[in-house]
């Protein structure tokens, strides 16, 4: 039986938990932080995982975080890790938040288990729940990653077959910013072997 990303994600807590703290998020903390104006705002963390090492990094600054994810045991591990935080077990597509909610929302490693056709809703939701200047740091899959340049399919991870979406990255642009959003950065990274974009987009 085919497992869903729930359950994947479930099954990877476990490897996780014996595995904390395998990449040093630290410089992307730091050039994302430093964009920001509020120094103790909120951020909203999708695709939160363990809470290690976003919403952490966000906490010992004194934010309020809200984490979210739709994996229960991820949920565990970060209400272990960092309790300080609030978590939400949910699909973040499912989320209903208050207008201008938040000062920044980060989704590091967990947009791109999207398809495609879910993004632009989700950058629209983004873009009311922050306040003004607001600002949003995730990871964007590349066709560095998946071989194509647009893609909407799974690829093997862990030896398990993960959905990932992405457009091309100039195609990606144009909808942020046809919403509101301003691209400040567009990274390519390479981190444990894996070119991802990080992207940096502020709303007006
Ligand atoms: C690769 S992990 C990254 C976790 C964390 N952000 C980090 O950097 O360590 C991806 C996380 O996104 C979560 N996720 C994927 N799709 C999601 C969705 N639609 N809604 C909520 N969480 C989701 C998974 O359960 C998993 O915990």
């Amino acid at each position: 039986m085919t497992k869903s990303l729930e359950q994947i994600y479930n099954k990877f807590a476990e490897t996780y938990d014996k595995n904390r703290s395998l990449f040093d998020m630290t410089e992307i903390f730091d050039s994302f932080y430093g964009t920001l104006n509020h120094k103790n705002g909120s951020l909203l963390d999708l695709g939160c995982g363990a809470g290690e090492s976003f919403s952490k990094l966000f906490v010992d600054k004194r934010w309020s975080v809200t984490g979210v994810d739709f994996s229960e045991k991820m949920v565990e591990l970060a209400t272990k890790y960092v309790p300080e935080m609030t978590t939400i077990h949910a699909d973040m597509r499912k989320l209903v938040f208050e207008p201008r909610s938040f000062d920044a929302i980060s989704a590091i490693y967990s947009l791109f288990h999207l398809p495609t056709s879910d993004h632009f809703a989700l950058f629209e939701h983004f873009y009311r729940w922050l306040t003004p200047g607001g600002m949003v740091l995730f990871t964007y899959a590349t066709k560095e990653y998946t071989g194509s340049e647009r893609f909407d399919g799974e690829k093997e991870f862990m030896g398990q077959n993960l959905y990932y979406g992405h457009k091309k990255p100039d195609e990606l642009y144009l909808d942020l910013e046809s919403i509101g959003f301003m691209v400040e950065a567009a990274d390519y990274r390479t981190i444990g072997g894996e070119t991802f974009l990080w992207i940096i987009c502020k709303k007006h």
